[in-house]
């Protein structure tokens, strides 16, 4: 996407050392377009647990070229197949919701394991690292056709009156390597001239609605509307939704859904009043493995201080203010999960389908063995 005319992605390797990984500081948003270096796993660790980066399809793509990094400053007195284990481990143990991570790690590791030689675990790790964030943003890419159609037809419907969507969180392209998720079918109908606005829920404790989605519809010229995370139901009530598309961490092989604190509320007000509900997301999210996702899915919990503090701009410095008595503890979880019955939709890269086993396989065929 661009950002002043530039075009960006999220994550991208260096042009002048291909052992700097360069990717944009989300904690500065909206306030400070920042570019940060990346040299080492450590530093793309820290990066991944701080949420200078965040989002599923991001943190993947990080976790990619974090090995790569973890190869390429292997000393030669190094096991080289140790420090790739090892710097797995460390990018895993970041963030345990979104799957592409873990995904992305055993991707590097399958790939990687059968070599011996130094030289060729670099290039095969730097060329899956590529791979891993060109898919990612090609997914995105056909996600963004995909839902666009949905949009297309409630435009109809409405004879060309803007189509109000409601998102949470930012599955934008900030969360991914290009386009986004929930907001790629919004950038595709954007930009074939199709009238939409977008309520952008605040998303507390870190706000990444208010800040990043935001950021991204300001950018890009979408017509968007920030509203506090409580406001969703009384808009659907008073049908100024059409429809809700949000993202997701980790979706399950029968299609429920982990996604930001929150949207399991939004899922209800939206079942409630009619409204439809559907979930953009890479293959890359799935996690073929279980079924169950309130049972199974483990849902980070967060520094309390994400709540008791918030930060913004202060006479033009980032500035961080307590909110809360000193004395009360908080709770700060990460996500939480719909299940899929209240789910209109899942938009991937290869089409729609239901949010169940069935719907699901069909579009993945060569996933059954997993199920
Ligand atoms: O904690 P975050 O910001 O990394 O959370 C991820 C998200 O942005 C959302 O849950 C998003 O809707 C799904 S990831 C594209």
């Amino acid at each position: 996407m661009k950002v002043n005319g530039q075009h960006y992605r999220t994550i991208w390797i260096s042009e002048e050392d291909s052992s700097c990984i360069m990717i944009i500081d989300q904690r500065k948003l909206p306030h400070h377009f920042v570019v940060e270096e990346i040299r080492t796993v450590a530093e793309m660790v820290t990066a991944i647990k701080d949420m200078h980066l965040r989002g599923a399809g991001l943190i993947g793509a990080a976790a990619g070229f974090g090995i790569y990094l973890a190869a390429v400053n292997a000393s030669p007195d190094e096991a080289i197949q140790e420090v790739i284990q090892t710097a797995g481990h460390q990018l895993m143990a970041t963030r345990p919701t979104a799957v592409n991570l873990a995904w992305a790690v055993h991707r590097q590791w399958d790939i990687l394991k059968a070599e011996n030689n130094r030289e060729v675990i670099i290039q095969k790790a730097l060329e899956t690292a590529r791979i891993i964030a060109d898919e990612d943003a090609d997914a995105c890419a056909a996600i963004g056709q995909a839902g666009l159609k949905i949009i297309e037809d409630i435009s109809l419907q409405k004879n060309g009156e803007p189509v109000n969507i409601l998102t949470h969180c930012n599955a934008g392209w900030l969360a991914f390597v290009d386009h986004g998720s929930a907001l790629s079918p919004v950038y595709a109908a954007h930009d074939k001239g199709i009238p939409v606005h977008v309520w952008v829920d605040e998303t507390r404790p870190r706000n990444q609605g208010a800040s990043l989605t935001a950021w991204e519809l300001h950018s890009h010229g979408v017509p968007h509307t920030i509203i506090a995370d409580n406001t969703g139901g009384h808009l659907m009530q008073h049908r100024m939704v059409d429809l809700v598309i949000v993202g997701t961490d980790r979706t399950t092989i029968s299609g429920d859904v982990a996604n930001k604190i929150g949207t399991y509320l939004k899922a209800l007000a939206a079942k409630d009043n009619g409204v439809p509900f559907y979930v953009a997301l890479p293959s890359s999210s799935f996690d073929w493995k279980i079924a169950d996702g309130i049972k199974e899915i483990e849902i980070e919990e967060r520094n309390p201080d994400e709540v008791k503090f918030m930060e913004g701009l202060c006479e033009g410095e980032i500035k961080k203010i307590a909110l809360t008595p000193g004395g009360s503890p908080a709770l700060n979880i990460g996500f939480d999960v719909t299940p899929s019955r209240l789910i209109t939709g899942l938009i991937t890269e290869r089409g729609v389908c239901q949010a169940s086993k069935n719907s699901i396989l069909n579009l993945f065929p060569e996933m059954i063995t997993h199920g």
